[in-house]
């Protein structure tokens, strides 16, 4: 039997509770055994579909794009970022597009929060020392991190999950710098200082986090002239966009002891990550895994099929379109 419901195409396996109710809502095809689709495969697999419910790392570039049959009418990431989304191909198809903001702000942040600390306190090597059996028991000299407390803090974008990073290291009682498109109200600042220019933020970042989004502007922004600037011995945070950095950049800085430790959730080309930071002992790296918790997961799914509901099911503008910039 056919049903009356719009059809909409799941990219990947989403949290149990979030298929259940696009199952509900929709007539949907999902993707229990995760399998990843490459372009050609997605577009073919969209035929008759009007929405598709994407994930980040899907690739919805503008070619999958101008390949989607004319069944599809809106695309849904399950993600704030939406660099995997060519939206102005979309709007040139007159495909809408939605993501899911707020919702994943703290969860993000705490793990911001876990990169400066595993970083600064060398938790990779402390972790790696026990579980190899390889702890003679505590030394005075033992494992000697970079102190938080007290240090200043710049941060590469400024938006709802930056301000949340600060929020926390203000508990740490560090001294926020940020840069970002325009400076923020005195309220949400709470008394952090505006660089217009990020370049000038540099010299007074001991950890500078990234938290912006990756744009063509921002691509590999963490290069090694802007690494120079940095204090010897900083510590950089990326739990936005892989991309933002240059990654041979960031290696030969870590190697040479320019920087003293990184904290990375995002890689360039994740989850093929450049091969030089396995080798890093200063490196503590997480598998992109800022928005995962429970609660997270699934406030992202119940985002994304609000949009989807709204537009497929009501005829609305969804809450979250995301315009061509
Ligand atoms: C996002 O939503 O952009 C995250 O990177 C996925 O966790």
């Amino acid at each position: 039997m056919t049903s009356s419901k719009p059809r909409v195409l799941a990219t990947r396996h989403f949290p149990p509770d979030v298929e259940a109710r696009l199952a509900a809502s929709f007539d949907a095809k999902l993707n229990p055994e995760d399998k990843l689709y490459d372009g050609p495969a997605l577009a073919k697999a969209s035929e008759g579909f009007a929405g598709i419910m994407c994930a980040a790392g899907d690739p919805l570039n503008a070619d999958t794009i101008a390949r989607l049959p004319a069944s599809v009418k809106m695309i849904a990431t399950f993600s704030v970022g939406y660099e995997h989304v060519d939206v102005a191909a979309a709007a040139k198809r007159g495909i809408i597009v939605s993501n899911t903001p707020d919702v994943l702000t703290d969860a993000t942040a705490d793990i911001a929060l876990l990169c400066l600390l595993g970083a600064a306190r060398r938790a990779h090597e402390g972790t790696t020392m026990l579980r190899t059996h390889n702890w003679v028991g505590w030394e005075p000299t033992q494992l000697m991190g970079t102190h938080v407390t007290g240090k200043r803090l710049g941060i590469l974008g400024m938006g709802r999950i930056g301000q949340a990073v600060a929020d926390r290291a203000r508990a740490f009682r560090m001294t926020i710098h940020y840069s970002n498109r325009s400076r923020l109200p005195a309220d949400l600042e709470k008394g952090a200082t505006f660089h217009a220019n990020p370049d000038d933020m540099l010299p007074h970042c001991d950890f500078l986090s990234i938290n912006a989004p990756m744009t063509a502007a921002t691509r590999k922004w963490v290069n090694a002239e802007r690494i120079g600037k940095l204090p010897k011995g900083a510590i950089v945070v990326n739990t936005a966009r892989g991309g933002v950095v240059d990654d041979e950049a960031l290696i030969a800085a870590l190697k040479s002891g320019r920087l003293a430790a990184a904290g990375i959730d995002v890689f360039d080309g994740e989850p093929k990550i450049h091969q030089g930071y396995y080798d890093l002992v200063n490196a503590f790296l997480l598998p992109h895994m800022g928005s995962a918790t429970v609660e997270t997961r699934n406030a992202m799914g119940f985002k994304a099929l609000d949009n989807l509901e709204a537009f497929l099911l009501s005829g609305k503008t969804p809450p979250d379109l995301v315009k061509a910039s």
